[in-house]
Formats: structure tokens, C-alpha cells, sequence
């Protein structure tokens, strides 16, 4: 059987182009004892993957290699079961994305997760607000910025697949929140659709005066999904006592050379903050609580998700491309 799958072809220098990918032909082998023929059906774009397009170690997942698949989160239908505990037809979440046919193994070390998916929750919600990224909302929050009563949150990259559920899954416990975003438009979209109390668009001023005419009183706590002059703004306005969830920081994620920390990082000694930094599979324990909240927020409304779908495999690197860019609004999933 033949099957296709994208390889990265060439490290990007800066924001990635649809030149540094290929889509490659390929014989798709036969699932030895143990493991899974599975047929892709949707995949996750994620920002850090692009961390994964550098060489060398990024302190993180392994570097991707050249003329070799990319990997990622994606959902599909089990074609031939060789693996105990899996059926053909079963739906499973698994980590070898960017190809449409896929030999898993459930021994690996991100094993394959058995989903049972029915009409009001399509295999797709295990890469929206039912995944990984959505679970990074709920731990960065709850876990990792330790949210208290009377808290004020302030998030960036507040229109995306983490932000906007981080604006949402706040406001649902009760708390005042600030969002920024790259446009009118998604600033529109966190303050009306999403129920943030103030947002502002970063690229209309000084993000720390624009921050600051938001949040007049003050921070108690920052979601970082950008770093950068976010995390700068925010290190200047949190109260004493505050906490920074170090989620991600994509403001940096095409530089290729080193980029430097806050200059005013003394905040930290002298308002008693916390910052702190975490990887959403480092809560997998969370992953029931998560998923029992998340259900009954969506059932009954108080959390809304927005899928920015790209159409086809092929599709799939001018998808990542315009994400990078902000071309999406929530979750960016691949219809393979
Ligand atoms: N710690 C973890 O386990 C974990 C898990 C998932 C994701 N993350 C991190 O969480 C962050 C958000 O990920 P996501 O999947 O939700 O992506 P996303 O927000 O859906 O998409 C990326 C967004 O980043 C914004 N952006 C790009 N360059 C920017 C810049 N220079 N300054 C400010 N914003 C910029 C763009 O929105 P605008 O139009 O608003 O600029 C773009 O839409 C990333 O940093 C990611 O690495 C961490």
C-alpha cells in the first residue's frame, strides 16, 4: 500500500516557508506483532513544532530530522490490529501525525489512547478542546499558576487553541480576565465571543502601556503563550505575590540565534513572584479531572472552541505557515 507523508526538507531561517516541506510517496509496512495500521484522519498543528525545526537538542522533544517525517498529534481508525487491547475500526489518539497512514506502536513512549468518540464528541475534539493543548489550559491555570479567589489573569496568544480556552476556563471559575491578540478582529473575538473583560491587539502600541491602560489595577497571575516583550509588560504589572505560567513562547520560536530573557526580571525578588514553567505531559494524571470539566463546560455552554480547518495532507505545511503567522482562530487541525 502506498501512503504519503510530510517531510521537513530543509531547517527554516526565520518564519517557515512552504519550501522547507515536502509531500513524499512512500510504502507504508505491513504492523509487525504489537502494533497498529491506523488510518489518519485529522491532525494538530502546534507551534512547537516549529522549536523542533532547529538542529540540535531544544532542551525539549528531539529535533525533527531532515527527509524524514514530521511527527504530531492526530486521530484515525484502526485498520489492522496486531496489539492487544486494540480493534479494528477503534478510534485512537496517537503521536505520528503528518503522514496519512501509520504504523504505531502502543509500547512507545507516547502510547497510542484508545478514544471512544460518539456523535456529540467527533475523534477531532481529541485534538480541540478535549487534547493536549486544551489540557495545557486547564494545568497552566489550575496546576501551574495555582489560581486563587479574587485572582486577575492576564493571557496572551488569547485568540489560539490555548489561550482561548485559558480566557474561558477563568472566566468559568469566576475571575477577571485580560487577553491580547495579534488583530481587531481576534480582540473582538476574546472580549465578545470568548467573555474576557479587557483585550488588547500587541501590535498597537507599547504592549506594556497597552497591558497597563487594560489592567489598572494590576496582574495577580500571566499565562505566557508568547514571551518576549508579553512577558517583559507582565513582569511589570503583576502584584506582589503573583505567578507566571511559562507555557510557551512563540515570539522567539524563528529566531535562530539565542534570544535574552527580561531585563526587568527583579520583579521576581521584589513582588515575591512565582515563575514557572511546565509541559502539559507532565499533568497527564490531570487528564481525567480535565476531561470531566471540559465535557460538562462545553454540554452546558459555558465554553465555546473555534477550529481553524486546513483541507488535506498536502495542505498541511501552508497550514502550519499561516498559523505561525496568525492566520488561525483556536485550534488548527488538519482534515487529512
Ligand atoms: N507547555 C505546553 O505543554 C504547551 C502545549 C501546547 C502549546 N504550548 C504553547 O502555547 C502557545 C500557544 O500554542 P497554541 O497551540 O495555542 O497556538 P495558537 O495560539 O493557536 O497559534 C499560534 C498563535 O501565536 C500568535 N503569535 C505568533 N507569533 C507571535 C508573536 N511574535 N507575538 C505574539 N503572538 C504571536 C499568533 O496569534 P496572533 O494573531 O494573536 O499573533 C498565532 O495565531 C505556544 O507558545 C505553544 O508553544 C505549550
Amino acid at each position: 500500500m502506498t501512503g504519503r507523508e510530510i517531510h521537513l526538507v530543509a531547517r527554516p531561517a526565520g518564519a517557515p516557508q512552504p519550501g522547507d516541506f515536502a509531500l513524499v510517496e512512500t510504502d507504508v509496512p505491513e504492523p509487525g506483532d504489537g502494533q497498529l495500521l491506523v488510518r489518519n484522519t485529522w491532525m494538530s498543528l502546534d507551534p512547537a513544532q516549529r522549536v523542533r525545526m532547529h538542529a540540535g537538542s531544544s532542551g525539549y522533544l528531539p529535533a525533527f530530522e531532515l527527509d524524514r517525517p514530521l511527527d504530531g498529534w492526530a486521530v484515525g481508525t484502526v485498520l489492522t490490529s496486531r496489539a492487544e487491547g486494540f480493534s479494528e475500526g477503534d478510534t485512537v489518539l496517537h503521536n505520528l501525525g503528518w503522514r496519512d497512514y501509520a504504523v504505531v506502536d502502543p509500547a512507545s513512549e507516547r502510547p497510542p489512547q484508545l478514544l471512544h468518540v460518539d456523535a456529540d464528541t467527533p475523534d477531532r475534539a481529541y485534538l480541540g478542546p478535549l487534547g493536549w493543548s486544551a489540557l495545557t489550559s486547564y494545568v497552566g491555570l489550575f496546576d501551574v499558576a495555582e489560581l486563587r479567589t479574587g485572582d486577575i489573569v492576564f493571557v496572551s496568544g488569547a485568540a489560539g487553541a490555548v489561550g482561548s480556552l485559558v480566557v474561558q476556563i477563568a472566566k468559568v471559575s469566576g475571575h477577571i480576565v485580560i487577553g491580547s491578540a495579534g488583530s481587531a478582529e481576534k480582540v473582538a473575538y476574546v472580549r465578545d465571543t470568548l467573555g474576557a473583560d479587557a483585550a488588547f491587539c500587541y501590535r498597537d502600541g507599547d504592549v506594556g502601556e497597552l497591558l497597563r491602560a487594560a489592567a489598572p489595577d494590576g496582574i495577580d497571575v500571566y499565562f505566557d503563550n508568547v514571551g518576549g516583550d508579553h512577558l517583559q509588560a507582565a513582569l511589570d504589572v503583576l502584584r506582589v505575590k503573583g505567578r507566571i505560567a511559562l507555557c510557551g513562547a512563540i515570539s522567539s520560536y524563528n529566531a535562530s540565534e539565542p534570544v535574552p530573557g527580561p531585563s526587568n526580571l527583579f520583579n521576581a525578588v521584589a513582588k515575591g513572584l512565582t515563575l514557572r514553567g511546565f509541559l502539559a505531559r507532565m499533568y497527564v494524571h490531570r487528564m481525567d479531572d480535565f476531561r470531566r470539566d471540559m465535557q460538562r463546560w462545553l454540554a452546558d455552554g459555558s465554553v465555546v472552541y473555534a477550529e481553524t480547518v486546513i483541507e488535506g495532507l498536502d495542505q498541511a505545511p501552508a497550514g502550519f505557515v499561516d498559523m505561525l503567522a496568525g492566520g488561525n482562530v483556536g485550534k488548527s487541525i488538519v482534515r487529512i
